[in-house]
C-alpha cells in the first residue's frame, strides 16, 4: 500500500521501521570514527535509547527544548542542552566544534514550511559541530557545504544521511 493512503498506525510503523534501519547503518559507518553523538530531539528518548545501545560507551549529547522522556532517558546535565535547537547548536560550539562522529536531528512534524525554515537554520548550526568523516541522519531534507548524501537503506518512509568531508 503506498505510505500516503495507508492508516496513520502504518505511517508511524512505516516510519519508526525506517528510522531503526537508518540509524543502524549510520552506527555502522562510524563505528570507527571516534568523536561523540549528538541527537537533536530528545524526545520521548527511543531514538537515544536506541543510539546508546547501537554505540556503547559512547559519549552522546542530547538536545530538546524541554524534558518529555521518561526518566531512564534523561542524560546527566554536562550532556543535555535545552532551550530552541538555533541557540542550543550554538551555544554547544566552544565544547563540540568539529568533534561529533554522528548526528541524528529529528525535528519533523506535519508543517513543511516550519519544517523547512528550520532545517535551512540547523545544518549550518548541526556542521559546525560534526567532524571530519561525521555522519548526519535526520528525517529532514537539511544541507550543509561540506555534506554528501549517503544512500540510505530502503524503506518506506524518507529518511536522509549524509557524510561530511574535511574542511571548513
Ligand atoms: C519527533 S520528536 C523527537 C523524537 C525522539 N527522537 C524520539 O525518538 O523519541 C522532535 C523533538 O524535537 C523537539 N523540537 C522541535 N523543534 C525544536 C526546536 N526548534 N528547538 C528545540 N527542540 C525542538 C520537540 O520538543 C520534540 O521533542
Amino acid at each position: 500500500m503506498p505510505v500516503d493512503s495507508a492508516s496513520r498506525l502504518d505511517r508511524m510503523i512505516a516510519r519508526l521501521t525506517t528510522q531503526r534501519r537508518c540509524l543502524e547503518h549510520a552506527a555502522g559507518l562510524v563505528r570507527r570514527l571516534p568523536g561523540p553523538v549528538l541527537e537533536i530531539g530528545l524526545g520521548k528518548g527511543r531514538t537515544f535509547s536506541h543510539l546508546r545501545l547501537l554505540l556503547p560507551g559512547r559519549e552522546i549529547f542530547a538536545f530538546d527544548g524541554s524534558i518529555h522522556c521518561p526518566p531512564d532517558c534523561v542524560p546527566d546535565p554536562e550532556h543535555l542542552f535545552i532551550g530552541d535547537f538555533r541557540d542550543t547548536l550554538a551555544a554547544a560550539q566552544p565544547r563540540l566544534a568539529g568533534r561529533a562522529a554522528l548526528a541524528h536531528a529529528d525535528f519533523g512534524t506535519e508543517d513543511p514550511a516550519r519544517d523547512a525554515a528550520l532545517a535551512e537554520a540547523l545544518g549550518p548550526l548541526i556542521d559546525a559541530l560534526m567532524a571530519p568523516g561525521g555522519v548526519v541522519v535526520s528525517d529532514r531534507e537539511m544541507a550543509a557545504r561540506r555534506w554528501s548524501p549517503v544512500p540510505a537503506p530502503a524503506g518506506r518512509w524518507p529518511y536522509f544521511l549524509w557524510r561530511c568531508r574535511a574542511g571548513r
